[in-house]
């Protein structure tokens, strides 16, 4: 289909509305997305045609929603590459999906094993494999990033060795838009032997990444960040390492036979889904993929690359202002502050104008004491903006930097 972005915009009811006396520009993307009809309509029809546990009963409703949910299984397949829609194993979200991968190894690492993050993770890719290390006496080695925003690659091959088990690092930086090169992390990983979790919740919403190709064995997103609802999310792990571990949390649907001698455990996925899981979200996760496979990620691309240069030219006019994340791989997020002005007050100032942007550390707190500094405003854009949303963006900051000095 032609990129015609009045259409797009059309599809998303809460870009009709206005904040504080003025039409919302919504550029917390990285945050959240925004929810397409098609998304919506999908929860609405589930909940009004479908209600019914799934993978338990024999009456149809039940065969119905189980179908609905397993269809979307399958497009979540489809859609990175995964070989086996086994791997594709449901969760609450990109944080849930990793914690599930560090409890897991928690079994299977022993002192002194290596684990390697990046300088640029969310927390959440930090503190569960700090808690990974106090459980199992690992040490967590942390590649650096350089003034610009990206990661020192050699650094990284002098941390590998035969001690490193596990490697975790975002595929795009929540604070900076930086685009890591996953692919060369993965092989040199591989090398000695480590497994790799690719953190996607930023990723998702721009590119399609190819699973198989990436031979990566473990990789978690949010369906939230992809035009889909919050509380529901993806870890695919390679067959052979989802066999490996335990399972996270014992409950229903996650056993083959219960006795209080020994319980044995489902096969896969539903050794790792314990529970009635949130069937709509899930449901609608394979909307939101279809939604934005229907506008393709080309022209998603393209138009986010044009709104990001945009941006980036504009803001950088605006004496003082300086820009966080300067690497030459990056998607559509501007991270910036002006000289002498709290984050925080830039985005007081222009909320009272209709725009959302989020400031603050923004979960990514090494990242702000390497540049030292409290935080960044950090406008992050969709296909679903527009250059007059830019400019909207652009003259509330000079506004505020005029009402702030
Ligand atoms: N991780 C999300 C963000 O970057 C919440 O804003």
């Amino acid at each position: 289909m032609a990129f015609d972005i009045q259409k797009i915009r059309a599809d998303f009811p809460i870009l009709q509305r206005k904040v504080n006396g003025y039409p919302l520009v919504y550029l917390d993307n990285a945050a959240t997305s925004q929810k397409p009809q098609q998304v919506i309509d999908s929860i609405v029809d589930y909940y009004t045609h479908l209600n019914a546990n799934i993978h338990r009963g024999v009456h149809t409703l039940s065969q119905e929603a189980t179908d609905a949910y397993e269809a979307a299984r399958l497009r979540i397949k489809e859609h990175f590459n995964i070989t086996h829609a086994h791997e594709v194993i449901f969760t609450a979200g990109t944080t849930h999906g990793i914690n599930m991968v560090a409890s897991g190894f928690s079994d299977l690492l022993k002192k002194d094993d290596e684990i390697i993050v990046s300088a640029m993770e969310h927390h959440s890719n930090i503190v569960p494999w700090q808690m990974l290390c106090e459980r199992t006496g690992a040490l967590l080695k942390v590649i650096p990033m350089t003034e610009e925003g990206t990661l020192d690659f050699s650094a990284f091959e002098g941390l590998l060795s035969k001690k490193t088990k596990l490697v975790f690092v975002n595929h795009i930086s929540n604070a900076l838009g930086t685009i890591n090169p996953i692919s060369k992390i993965i092989e040199k990983a591989h090398d000695v032997g480590a497994a790799v979790l690719i953190d996607g919740a930023q990723s998702c919403s721009h590119i399609k990444p190819d699973l198989q190709a990436l031979d990566v064995d473990f990789y978690v997103t949010s369906a939230h960040k992809m035009c889909g609802p919050t509380g529901v999310g993806m870890l695919f792990g390679k067959e052979t390492w989802l066999n490996k571990l335990p399972p996270y949390q014992g409950g229903g649907e996650m056993i083959k036979e219960v006795r209080f001698e020994k319980t044995t455990y489902a096969e896969l996925p539903h050794k790792f889904e314990a529970g009635t899981p949130n069937i709509s979200g899930g449901i609608a996760f394979g909307a939101a993929i279809e939604y934005l496979n229907s506008i393709g990620f080309e022209a998603i691309q393209q138009h986010e690359d044009a709104l990001l240069k945009y941006a980036t030219d504009q803001l950088l006019k605006i004496e003082g202002l300086k820009i966080y994340g300067t690497g030459p791989d990056k998607t559509s997020v501007v991270s910036f502050n002006i000289e002498g002005i709290h984050p925080y007050d830039i985005g007081t100032i222009v909320d009272k104008m209709g725009i959302a942007v989020r400031t603050g550390h923004h979960c990514a707190q090494p990242i702000m004491d390497f540049y030292n500094i409290p935080g960044t405003v950090r406008a992050s854009f969709a296909f679903y903006n527009t250059i007059e949303e830019v400019d909207r963006l652009v003259e509330a900051v000079k506004k505020a930097k005029v009402m702030l000095t």
